[in-house]
């Protein structure tokens, strides 16, 4: 297979190249956009391994041009990315990737990659040799091992000691490694509880090479976690069974993980597609509350993003933070159940009709309560106590302190900053300087303490998002 590597960092691009041209892949390299798109029109390669940051051109503009071109575009394109972030997925599927790998990456990656998009390539190619690592100290016993394997079609390289073999081991990826027990320096037990201690590398089989009677050397072996051991001196026959059988076995194992991997992979999406939905029908159904409170604009978005720079200040983990920005932007889903007539009333309210108002908080639990959802549990537990107040004189319950759920009482502040500071039916939008006051001189009453002082000390961030999400 011709394959093209993009990437302005030497280092990163010769790892590529030496495991690629280890399974007789032929590899042609560019260091920037330019030169790369030189090489994809005059070499038209199988596939593309893609920095995404390079100078001059980036690589998912390349990319865009790559997959635009009728010529080019079926070759499938992977992104090397420094630091892949959440969405970030989307943006190189959307520029046109197919698939990506994060550095600082692993063998093992891009040969999953390779696995992945070379197979249709490689599929009537002839079948590329099994790689075997030969770690000993002694020329001849390594000499013995190639002479035997290498008429069979097995591409061997070779190790004079542990601290080499283990090098190779990572860097060149062998499919089955055959090392000697005594080695200088780091010895081959040693190597061997290395590599199975790896996650990276455990699937490699190890088979240890001992001295004939060495009882005690077969027992270490298989405890350092060998898969065979051979016995000096070597006999062919036994050399060329063990290690076939062990690579039969190894090829099984790969087959199923990567089916694992790719199950994995799909519920992964599905998984993705299912939180995404799950926040968008959140995020319409706010909305339709919205639609019944004329004048308040984007108001439960707000309170949602004040909310989660408050969970984030004061450690909440980021599945919390998430969990808890979409469940408060519906504190208010219960206004479904109060006549339109109060809620839009554009002069003060009479006590009943203030009587109804506070039911919002009882018909949103109501509405949100016993699904076993732990987001719609969360949402619940904000609508029925986001109006309370830590000194009890709060409603629907007159809850005290602690005994306000932390979400009721982070959210009934926020929801109070973005009341005070948006146009009601029946009041103009207060300062935003006059409602830090207001908020001030009611912490430890209205507001809980701690809680304000978090607020106060995030107002910058809150403001920004205020004036970003106009009302
Ligand atoms: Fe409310
Ligand atoms: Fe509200």
């Amino acid at each position: 297979m011709r394959i093209l590597i993009v990437e302005d960092d030497s280092k990163s691009a010769r790892l590529i190249r030496d495991i690629l041209e280890l399974r007789g892949h032929s590899v042609i390299e560019a260091g920037n956009g330019l030169s790369a798109m030189r090489m994809i029109n005059d070499h038209l390669p199988d596939l593309i391994f893609m920095d995404i940051n390079l100078p001059g051109m980036d690589g998912m503009t390349l990319t865009k041009l790559i997959k635009a071109s009728s010529k080019t575009g079926r070759i499938p394109v992977i992104a090397l990315t420094a630091a892949a972030m959440k969405g970030d997925r989307a943006r190189f599927t959307q520029a046109g990737c197919d698939d990506y790998v994060s550095k600082p990456f692993h063998i093992k990656d891009i040969l999953e990659m390779l696995n992945k998009y070379g197979g249709a390539v490689e599929q009537g190619a002839k079948v590329r040799p099994s790689i075997v690592l030969v770690a000993d100290d002694m020329p001849q016993n390594i000499e013995l091992i190639d002479a035997t394997l290498s008429p069979l079609g097995y591409h061997t390289i070779s190790a004079n000691n542990g601290i080499q073999a283990l090098e190779k081991i990572r860097t060149l990826h062998p499919d089955i490694a055959l090392i000697n027990v005594v080695m200088p320096g780091l010895n081959g037990m040693d190597v061997c509880k290395n590599i199975k201690s790896d996650e990276y590398y455990s699937t490699i089989p190890v088979i240890m090479i001992t001295a004939l009677d060495d009882a005690d050397d077969k027992i270490n072996a298989l405890s350092a976690g060998a898969d065979e051991f051979l016995t000096k001196p070597i006999d062919r026959s036994e050399l060329i069974v063990r290690v076939g059988n062990l690579l039969k076995i190894k090829k099984h194992i790969d087959g199923l993980n990567s089916k694992i991997l790719e199950k994995t992979q799909e519920l992964q999406k599905v998984n993705s597609d299912l939180k995404e939905a799950n926040s968008d029908i959140i995020y319409r159904l706010s909305k339709a509350v919205e639609y019944m409170d004329v004048d308040t604009g984007e108001h439960n978005v707000r309170v949602s993003r004040y909310v989660m720079i408050m969970a984030n200040a004061m450690g909440f983990s980021k599945d919390d933070v998430e969990t808890f920005y979409l469940a408060s932007s519906l504190h208010d889903v219960g206004k479904i159940g109060v006549p339109l007539s109060i809620l839009l009333k554009p002069s003060a309210l009479t006590p009943e009709e203030f009587e109804q108002i506070k039911r919002h908080t009882i018909v949103g639990a109501r509405i949100l309560h016993s699904s076993g959802v732990r987001l719609l549990e969360m949402a619940g537990k904000v609508a029925l106590t986001h109006h309370e107040r830590v000194d009890g004189t709060g409603y629907p319950h007159g809850l005290k302190t602690d005994s306000i759920p932390v979400e009721g009482r982070i959210t009934a502040l926020a929801d109070v900053f973005d009341s005070m500071t948006i146009k009601r039916p029946y009041r103009d939008a207060l300062p935003v300087d006059q409602t830090v006051e207001y908020i001030k001189s009611n912490a430890g009453t209205q507001f809980d303490a701690h809680i304000t002082d978090i607020f106060l000390r995030h107002l910058k961030d809150i403001l920004d998002i205020k004036y970003m999400i106009k009302a």
